[in-house]
């Protein structure tokens, strides 16, 4: 039998390893068909590394789903990439799934693939597949990490059906299916996903601190993907560029990376009590001014100027929160008063097992 591809290539993008496990069941198949087969993240991919591939190419871009959409720095990598043109690509995602008894619920994509799709197709490749996988959601941030029992339970599940998928694929199907089950939901949440990527991402990237269980070793600063934790004042600061990808909150080997809630919630507070209302009074005295009172003028300037002040806001008491941390009274309060601090708060972790499928105990 003819075979339809000669070889894989994967590129994924993944904080807490989701999409890794993803792509590396898929590199599985792929090998046991006799594919030469090539796996990276987008930030330590080499061109080189594809050179000896001879025949047909399947390129595959896999990623976490950030704010309804495919993280930025990935999809800058999908702007840039440029090789292997007029190739075979599929696009696939992992979203939040929750399992509830024994009921597999999906996360949401929102433009996650359909975004990342265009773009290639733009570029001249062609699609065959866009596939969701509904792993538990490591947005420790906003929620404690699932039981392990669970996620085992979910890993392998989907083990299974990523497996089957890429066994289509590689024979030469098309599979879209999954990828528009949720398309009318989809399309509803495309404003946030818009939301998330112009502002959302830049204010959580700024909800971020060390307590003081940090002991420097600089762990975080060295495996983030995006190279947005730095040291200032001798403490790990995060920078604008971080993706809340997760990685360094849940892999600190001393539990020390926190979300500042109760820093949020203050800023929150001040922002809609003060800060909204001073601008919303001052943009109006400038449309009466300038535009007539115009409501149109009056809507599109607000939101310019609101966006932007508190994106502004939360930089300016970011940086002071990072000054005031220095003072262990001070970091003791912030670290009290965030909930990822206590126990009961799980980190995310994957199971760390070869075959989940086998490695399982009823072996399912
Ligand atoms: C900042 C952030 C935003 C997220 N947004 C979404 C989302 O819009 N939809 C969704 O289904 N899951 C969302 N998730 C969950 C992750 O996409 C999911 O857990 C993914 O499997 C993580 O993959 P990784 O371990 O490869 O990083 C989000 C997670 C984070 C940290
Ligand atoms: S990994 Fe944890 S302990 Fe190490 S530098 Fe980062 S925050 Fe500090
Ligand atoms: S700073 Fe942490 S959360 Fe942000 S991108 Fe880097 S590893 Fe991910």
């Amino acid at each position: 039998m003819q075979k339809r591809y000669d070889n894989l290539l994967l590129i994924y993008y993944s904080g807490t390893g989701n999409s890794k496990q993803v792509s590396e069941w898929i590199v599985k198949e792929a090998q046991n068909r006799g594919m030469k087969t090539h796996i990276a993240s987008f930030h330590q991919f080499n061109p080189e590394n594809t050179a000896d591939f001879k025949g047909n190419t399947l390129i595959g871009f896999f990623s976490a789903t950030h704010g309804f959409n495919m993280p930025h720095s990935m999809l800058a990598f999908l702007v840039r990439f440029s090789i292997l043109k007029g190739s075979d690509v599929f696009i696939g995602n992992t979203r939040a799934g929750i399992k509830l008894s024994k009921l597999f619920l999906p996360g949401l994509s929102g433009i996650a693939m359909y975004f990342p799709a265009l773009i290639m197709l733009f570029k001249g490749y062609k699609i065959r597949a866009m596939y969701p996988v509904d792993l538990p959601s490591n947005w420790i941030s906003i929620h404690p990490g699932l039981r392990k029992k669970v996620i085992i339970s979910m890993m392998v599940h989907y083990e299974k059906l990523t497996t089957k998928f890429a066994a289509q694929l590689f024979s030469g199907k098309r599979v879209f299916l999954k990828s528009f089950l949720l398309l009318p939901l989809d399309l509803l949440v495309m404003p946030l996903a818009f939301g998330y990527y112009f502002v959302g991402r830049f204010i959580i990237a700024k909800t971020f601190i060390a307590n003081t269980n940090c002991n420097n070793c600089g762990l975080c600063m060295e495996q983030c993907p995006t190279r947005s934790i730095i040291l200032q004042d001798n403490r790990p600061y995060w920078k604008f560029t971080c993706e809340s990808c997760m990685k360094c909150m849940n892999y600190c080997p001393e539990r020390a990376i926190e979300t500042a809630h109760s820093m949020v919630f203050l800023l929150l507070f001040i922002l809609i009590t003060l800060v909204n209302p001073y601008l919303s009074a001052k943009m109006t005295e400038i449309v009466a001014v300038w535009f007539n009172h115009s409501q149109i003028a009056f809507e599109s300037l607000y939101f310019v100027v609101r966006w932007s002040a508190t994106i502004a806001f939360f930089f300016t008491g970011y940086k002071l929160l990072h000054y005031l941390m220095r003072f262990p009274g001070i970091n003791k309060i912030i670290t009290y008063t965030t909930l990822t601090t206590w126990k009961f708060w799980r980190r995310y972790r994957i199971p760390r097992a070869g075959n989940l499928v086998s490695a399982h105990p009823k072996g399912v």
